[in-house]
Parts: C-alpha cells; sequence; structure tokens
C-alpha cells in the first residue's frame, strides 16, 4: 500500500474543498487515509495523479466520493436498538404528537430507513409518518431509491429483523428478483430521499426524531461539535437524537442541552434551546 502522510492528505482534502465544495478537512485522520490509499490503490494512482484526474474528469468525482465514505449498513441495525424505538421512544412521541417527522442522516443504501418503516408498519403508523433520508453520496443514494439488496446481505438482514422480534416474516416485505431482495414501494411512500451534507449544509427542517449513526464516528471532535450544534437546531424542544453505539456525545459543547436517555443504545433528548 503507497504511503501517504499528513501532507498529501490536506493537499487531497485542500483540493476537493475548493474544486468541488466537499468538506473532508475535519474528517478522523486515520480513516481518511486508509480510504485514500484505498482510492489510489484500486485506481493505480499517486496523489498528484489522483488530484489530475479529479481536474481533468469532473464526474470522476462521484465516484471517488462514494469509494471514500464507508457505506456499511444492515437493516435493524443493533436489534436491540430497534427495540426500544418500537417500545419506548416511538411511544413516547406519540403520546404528544399523532403526526411527526423523522430525519435518517447518513442513510447510506436505505437499510436504515427501510427498518424505520417497516418498524412504523407493524406499529400501524406509517402513513402518519414522515421521513426524511439524506446522505452526500448521490451513488448510494441511487441504492436507497431502489430498496433493492443482493441476497447474500439479507441473511444478516434476516437475522437481525429476528432479533428485533418483528411482527412477520421480512420476506413479507420483498419479492426476489434476478438474484435480489427487492422490497415494496409502498414501504418508501413516505420518505424524501435527498442530497444533503452535513459540514457544509444547513438545518433544513425540525424533526421529532433524528438518526445519525454510524456517521459521526468518522468526523474530528470539532466537526462532531458542530454537527450537534446543527442537530439541536434540528429537533423540537423534546425531541430525540440516537447515534451509534460506539459513538458519544457527551464531552460536546451542547451536551448540556440534551439528556440521556438510554445511554446503551445512545438515544439522547433534547432539553434546552
Ligand atoms: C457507515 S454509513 C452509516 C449508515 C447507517 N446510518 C447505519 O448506521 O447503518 C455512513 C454514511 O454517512 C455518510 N456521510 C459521510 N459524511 C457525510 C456528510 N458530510 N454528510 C452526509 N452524509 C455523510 C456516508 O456517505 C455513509 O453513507
Amino acid at each position: 500500500m503507497q504511503d501517504i502522510d499528513i501532507v498529501d492528505l490536506k493537499k487531497i482534502s485542500e483540493f476537493i474543498f475548493q474544486k468541488y465544495q466537499y468538506d473532508f478537512r475535519n474528517y478522523a485522520m486515520s480513516s481518511f487515509k486508509r480510504r485514500v490509499q484505498r482510492i489510489l490503490e484500486l485506481k493505480k494512482l499517486t496523489v498528484d495523479g489522483l488530484i489530475k484526474k479529479l481536474t481533468e474528469t469532473p464526474s470522476f468525482i462521484n465516484e471517488f466520493l462514494d469509494e471514500l465514505t464507508v457505506n456499511v449498513t444492515e437493516m435493524f441495525r443493533d436489534p436491540s436498538f430497534w427495540r426500544i424505538m418500537r417500545e419506548e421512544i416511538i411511544p413516547a412521541i406519540l403520546l404528544n404528537h399523532k403526526q411527526f417527522k423523522i430525519w435518517h442522516a447518513g442513510c447510506s443504501s436505505g437499510e436504515e430507513v427501510l427498518s424505520m418503516s417497516i418498524l412504523l408498519k407493524e406499529m400501524g403508523i406509517l402513513d402518519s409518518v414522515q421521513l426524511y433520508a439524506t446522505d452526500l453520496d448521490t451513488t448510494i443514494l441511487e441504492r436507497a431509491r431502489s430498496a433493492t439488496y443482493s441476497l447474500k446481505n439479507m441473511e444478516l438482514n434476516e437475522k437481525n429483523y429476528i432479533r428485533f422480534q418483528g411482527a412477520g416474516s421480512l420476506t413479507d416485505y420483498y419479492k426476489v428478483e434476478n438474484g435480489y431482495a427487492v422490497f415494496n414501494k409502498d414501504l418508501l411512500a413516505n420518505v424524501n430521499f435527498r442530497k444533503h451534507d452535513l459540514v457544509l449544509g444547513e438545518a433544513f427542517n425540525k424533526f421529532d426524531l433524528i438518526l445519525c449513526r454510524n456517521v459521526m464516528i468518522y468526523f474530528n471532535q470539532t466537526l462532531q461539535n458542530d454537527v450537534l450544534k446543527k442537530f439541536h437546531e434540528s429537533l423540537f424542544k423534546y425531541g430525540y437524537l440516537a447515534i451509534g453505539s460506539k459513538e458519544s456525545l457527551i464531552w460536546c459543547d451542547y451536551a448540556n442541552r440534551f439528556i440521556v436517555v438510554n445511554n446503551e443504545e445512545k438515544i439522547y433528548k433534547k432539553i434546552k434551546d
């Protein structure tokens, strides 16, 4: 693997920022480095070669972003989290609002928002909820819109759904076509997929629940701080924020405006404007 140093990484992130207005300058250095090294190896490029390709072939930026971002995801990832959603968080929101809005920030290929749609359908309230699913990466958003997954990935999704103790069988929600699981499009009727950058993008709506799981783990502390401010602004008072099980917000400037609702599942509630 090609060895690259901090100067190379700064050169690449500064170039992408200036030319394409994507800001990776505050991403956690170690994973950013690994991803860049992987792209250089895959494309057989040097650092200067990569910059030249990005200069001369603007369409390459989408492929580059898709490789740079970590898109790994699963349906009902951490099944205990989804049980708490069904048994505690959604019922608590329903106490005050019969209709509400959820934002999946960094939705990747859509498994997380599809899990939420299935959960809401099984609770009989799918039509009352407006869902927003956003990501920086337009290639992955297209995959999310198609709600089509390889059968190989479905093994883990099925296992998670069983551990979530869903009402039926995951196979109730998809058809198998040419070796792929194609989910029922009705599940996505209330989902608004759109490109949104958590670093440079503005708050665009107000939500009762935001899920941003396994995204901020790739950001440095400065960026995590800034993004938490955006989530605070995007939540109604007493709205909920869920992050990944290995993440924490405890040290952030805005942490005292939230309380911890569930420490294991990393679910917070906004208590102060
Ligand atoms: C590991 S996936 C997490 C998917 C899902 N939330 C989960 O927990 O399974 C991280 C996603 O965050 C997205 N992402 C990274 N930086 C972002 C940014 N600045 N704005 C929006 N999305 C971003 C990536 O494109 C990727 O799809």
